[in-house]
């Protein structure tokens, strides 16, 4: 089974997995923190590479997993919490990146070597600059030729 989970601030990482869920016909589910958190003080965690916040606790039910956030400077910690959760242990996994425009590679690439430490298998990192989100359609329908 496919399951698409996604962390969104701003709603664009929100579009992109609605996207991969129709396309898919799989699942698709919200990460969301115990508390929100105004702009401020996630642009501050965000600084602080590996640092993770709490999220509401939830089933990560799908064997294929299309994870899709945004990039935060060095680290997006409700994300990284789910990641230090385990739960995408043995699961196989798409990464999904919004980003505005600047040094997602290095990031995108620390994530995998993150997932893949606490047990997930990163098979896929696709990278979607804002506002281009409907991208999103024919990378995954052709991801056998495109890694980006
Ligand atoms: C705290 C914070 C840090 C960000 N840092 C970066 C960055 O380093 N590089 C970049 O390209 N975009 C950065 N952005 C822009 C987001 O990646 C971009 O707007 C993305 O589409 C947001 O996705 P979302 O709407 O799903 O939250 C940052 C946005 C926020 C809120």
């Amino acid at each position: 089974m496919t399951q698409v989970i996604f962390f969104s601030y701003s709603g664009n990482s929100k579009k992109i997995a609605e996207i991969i869920s129709k396309e898919l016909k799989a699942e698709i589910f919200e990460i969301k923190t115990k508390i929100k958190l105004p702009y401020i003080i996630w642009l501050i965690l965000s600084f602080i590479p590996f640092i993770s916040f709490p999220i509401k606790d939830f089933e990560v039910k799908g064997e294929i997993i299309y994870l899709c956030f945004p990039k935060w400077t060095f680290n997006c910690p409700p994300v990284t919490s789910l990641i230090k959760s385990k739960k995408l242990a043995g699961k196989v996994i798409y990464l999904v990146i919004s980003y505005g425009g600047w040094r997602v590679e290095s990031y995108a690439e620390s994530y995998a070597k993150f997932i893949n430490k606490n047990g997930g298998k990163v098979k896929g990192i696709f990278l979607i600059r804002r506002g281009e989100e409907y991208k999103i359609k024919d990378i995954i329908n052709n991801k056998d030729n495109n890694n980006k």
